[in-house]
């Protein structure tokens, strides 16, 4: 490949737009830099001439009408510093996602390099983890959802450094007392963009991947994002881990990969799997893709959680206890889909933070390369019950089952792995957390319960 080189991209303060757009064509970058005798005044890129012809400035004007003064540079004084270095090259993709290169400068704006950020990765090879080794620094992925959410803070507490790094499908200002937290970051960004995974996983000690398009009604709704994101680009985490040596990665699964089962036999973890929706499906690639790469640096694990439910700074509705706790307030009535006698593990978010907690926590030789389902027995319930359950919360309200439609997914799911390696137990129950649901309605928290930040897409069961 051709070497960039800097006077390729470089126009004078007295060149037209249409020179900058010429060298825009040509140069490789989609900026140009405004430099005068060495000396930085800014830079053009093609949204600034975008915005500037729609507001009708001739493309004869000169670019210093249109110049963005302060675009992000490296300081050469950063250069000495390796963590100075890395948030620059982080707020550069930030702001340019897609940048390849980043201009060196002194502390007069005059120009010294320019200087390829792949070249900087590689040179730098972001020792930065030995830092944290007594404060261990902790990548969720996906922090921003409804796990996330009770996931981040559990860790905070313990001591762990954070990073989020989330794309924010669902907004973020359920975040802000999150991020309130000294030891808690957010990086803004989507993991199909391998920059941002490089960013993002160069200096962690530990992984979790919480990110995907979650649900079948979401999946089908955008089956290519629900292909990009849950499987390639969740390859792709796995395999910037794995380059980065950050040995321990947990990767949220799901039971919904048993599907439909055959017989009455609870399902363990060596159970054929049945899936029965894209969203299954997506999640048992990712899980053989993951754990096709162990070796003795990268030590990943797998969660099958069964069906969440219960409170969460980013709360969802469209969870099947969620949804009939909702409409049993909103509605008084519990809608129970498909005959409700298919099999489901239910799971309150919490325990399932929990177990996240236990395993980042683990000998490594107890969760290397090791599947769990995550759950307890006593909680496999028939939807039916689970509407029973809500119901004793609201005596009045109308129980309604619908007969018409056909739900395939059933499956009673054994958690005797993760109760035996890991001592987890479960302590939350669909009761307790109903309470903690009605306080956040009634308190005014949540305002609309049908406000569309509260749903991956149509109510799930
Ligand atoms: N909720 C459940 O019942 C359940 C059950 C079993 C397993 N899981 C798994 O647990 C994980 C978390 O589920 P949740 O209920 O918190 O879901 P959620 O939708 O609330 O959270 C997913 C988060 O991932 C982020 N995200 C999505 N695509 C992204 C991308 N391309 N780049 C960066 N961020 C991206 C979203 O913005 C969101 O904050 C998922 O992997 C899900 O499959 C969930």
């Amino acid at each position: 490949m051709r070497k960039l080189k800097l006077k390729d991209i470089t126009v004078s303060s007295d060149s037209s737009i249409k020179n900058a757009m010429h060298l825009l064509d040509r140069g490789g970058l989609r900026l140009v830099f405004v430099i005068d005798e060495k000396k930085l005044l800014g830079i053009v890129s093609d949204s600034e001439i975008r915005k500037s012809i729609l507001k009708g400035t001739s493309v004869s004007e000169n670019v210093k009408n249109i110049l963005n003064p302060n675009p992000v540079v490296l300081q050469e004084i950063q250069l000495n510093n390796q963590y100075e270095t890395k948030m620059v090259i982080r707020k550069l993709i930030q702001k340019m996602p897609g940048s390849t290169h980043i201009l060196l400068v002194d502390n007069q704006k005059n120009v010294k390099d320019l200087i390829n950020i792949s070249t900087l990765i590689k040179e730098n090879q972001f020792p930065f983890k030995k830092n944290y080794q007594h404060n261990k620094r902790i990548l969720v992925i996906g922090g921003a959802g409804f796990l996330g959410c009770i996931l981040v803070p559990k860790l905070l507490k313990r001591g762990y450094k954070v990073r989020i790094l989330d794309n924010l499908m669902y907004g973020s200002s359920h975040l802000s007392p999150i991020l309130a937290h000294t030891n808690c970051e957010l990086l803004e960004g989507d993991i199909r963009n391998i920059s941002t995974l490089v960013l993002a996983l160069s200096d962690v000690d530990a992984a979790i991947n919480l990110a995907a398009i979650v649900g079948d009604p979401a999946c089908k709704n955008d089956p290519e994002s629900a292909i990009e994101t849950n499987y390639l680009a969740n390859k792709a985490v796995a395999e910037t881990c794995k380059y980065f040596q950050v040995n321990r990665f947990i990767y949220a699964s799901t039971c919904s990969v048993y599907g439909q089962m055959e017989g009455n036999d609870e399902l363990n973890e060596n159970s054929a799997l049945n899936p029965v929706s894209l969203y299954a499906k997506s999640k048992i690639q990712s899980e053989e893709g993951i754990l096709d790469l162990m070796d003795e640096n990268f030590s990943p694990t797998i969660l099958r959680m069964g069906t969440l439910y219960g409170y969460s700074p980013r709360m969802r509705f469209d969870l099947v206890a969620n949804a009939m706790t909702k409409t049993a307030i909103s509605e008084g009535k519990i809608h129970v889909h498909a005959g409700g006698k298919q099999w489901r593990p239910m799971l309150s978010v919490e325990d399932a933070a929990e177990a996240y907690i236990k395993c980042l926590e683990a000998p490594l030789e107890k969760i290397r390369g090791e599947i769990f389902n995550v759950g307890s027995e006593v909680q496999n319930y028939q939807i039916l019950d689970i509407a029973q359950i809500i119901k004793k919360s609201f005596p009045k309200a109308q129980l309604i089952v619908e007969k018409e439609s056909f739900d395939p997914r059933n499956y009673l799911v054994s958690f005797s792995k993760i109760q035996k390696i890991l001592k987890f137990k479960t302590k939350h129950t669909i009761d307790s957390t109903t309470k903690q649901i009605v306080k956040a309605i009634k308190s005014g928290e949540i305002k609309n319960v049908n406000d569309a930040k509260y749903y991956n897409i149509v109510i799930d069961s």
